[in-house]
């Protein structure tokens, strides 16, 4: 018999809404502050941070040299892939750290993410497989932190490339993951991990559940591992900040993320839609599309070994997302509401949310309670109601 069975089903963030909290000019949403720690850092070390609690996934389909340039720009970070040659992935981050935004303020008006000489901020995938080799090429390029990019971060091997990387380069904070239980982020934060993504089995290309029967609902992992971060921080001092990662398609999954205790949240589909994503536009019927696929599907196969030990079988699909346009456009969007929802929460910042938030579950017909509903609408872009009424 299995060592545990837990019967109470796992949750997805779309099943949790926010409770209003009292707002105040601290937290008018003119006020609201995003900005968020990248890692842990210890006492009398500069911090580095992001304007905007988004990083963008590391993967082929989403994070090149042009989309971290401009998230650098806007406040935020990209996470470069690493299922490319040491060398290519080196080039890309030294394109990025000679870019400074802090030159420029966004038309946001946020600074840029930056390091102490003002130059961009880039953070480097590495698997655990030839990191020996493509660390000391990504440091030398000046990646400012590296993150192990792992579909189950629960494991030795883990353990193995965060002790390498510590050893020889103890400066560079490395970010863990992916785990999804209290046990898996314990044992990447005694292993010296600086950060940890949660999720698995829950992003959009994602076939994880599907193949193997592995997976959790992203709502219920970041609870518990939010939990165990908080036990962690009060025992050690030190405070590993959370990136929600996988599944994340608005502003509602950001906003709830955040306030069950990530910190900020890595993107992919989302990201992968925009203009600054890698890949060109293709016309798809009448409809203009980019190219996304999953770091596990066959397209990205020559490297599917390195990150999936099971290359027999895929763990993502290939497919397509509708072009969104400049990615500025979209994040100043999907940020304004995030701001909006803080606002109602009476949240000035990402701290008070995790402090102050008040978060329900609800049940399927309040769901339905809360889209537009028998109405038929003019424009076509809340068309749920027809769908309901036939
Ligand atoms: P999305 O934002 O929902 O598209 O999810 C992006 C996330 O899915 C990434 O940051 C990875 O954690 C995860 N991911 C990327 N490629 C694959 C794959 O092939 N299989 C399963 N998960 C993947």
């Amino acid at each position: 018999m299995a060592r545990i069975i837990r019967h109470n089903p796992s949750r997805t963030l779309a099943e949790f809404r926010l409770l209003p909290g009292l707002t105040t000019i601290a937290s008018s949403i003119g006020a609201v502050d995003l900005s968020t720690r990248l890692a842990w850092f210890p006492e009398g070390e500069r911090e580095l941070r992001l304007s905007i609690p988004v990083a963008g996934a590391a993967m082929q389909s989403v994070s090149g040299a042009a989309l971290a340039v401009e998230m650098a720009r806007l406040g935020g970070t990209a996470f470069i892939f690493c299922s490319q040659p040491a060398e290519s992935q080196a080039e890309i981050t030294k394109t990025v750290k000679t870019f400074r935004p802090a030159d420029e303020i966004s038309a946001a008006g946020l600074p840029g993410a930056t390091d102490a000489h003002g130059r961009a901020l880039c953070v480097a995938a590495v698997n655990t497989h030839d990191f020996e080799r493509r660390v000391p090429c990504l440091v030398d390029a000046g990646a400012d932190a590296l993150a192990i990019d792992a579909s189950d971060g629960y494991s030795v091997y883990q353990e193995r490339t965060i002790a390498w990387i510590l050893e020889r380069f103890p400066h560079v904070p490395v970010v863990g993951g992916n785990i999804v239980t209290a046990e898996g982020f314990r044992f990447l934060a005694e292993a010296g991990a600086r950060a940890v993504k949660v999720g698995m089995g829950s992003g959009s290309i994602c076939i994880t559940q599907e193949q193997k029967g592995t997976g959790r609902g992203l709502a219920t992992a970041i609870i518990e591992v939010a939990q165990e971060r908080d036990e962690y921080c009060t025992r050690t001092g030190k405070y590993l900040p959370l990136i929600a990662d996988g599944g994340l398609g608005d502003a509602r999954d950001v906003v709830t993320a955040l306030a069950l205790g990530a910190d900020y949240v890595m993107m992919g589909r989302f990201l992968a839609r925009t203009e600054e994503s890698p890949n060109a536009k293709v016309q798809v019927g009448n409809r203009v599309m980019k190219p996304y696929w999953g770091e596990g599907s066959a397209r990205a196969r020559e490297w599917h070994s390195a990150r999936y030990h099971q290359a027999a079988f895929p763990e993502g699909v290939e497919g397509f997302v509708e072009y969104a346009g400049p990615l500025k456009d979209n994040l100043d969007t999907l940020l304004a509401k995030v701001r909006a929802a803080m606002s109602s929460c009476g949240c000035a910042n990402i701290i008070e949310l995790h402090e102050k938030a008040e978060v329900e579950l609800v049940s399927a017909l309040s769901i339905r309670e809360g889209q537009v509903h028998d109405v038929f609408t003019v424009g076509g872009e809340h068309d749920n109601s027809m769908k309901w009424n036939g």
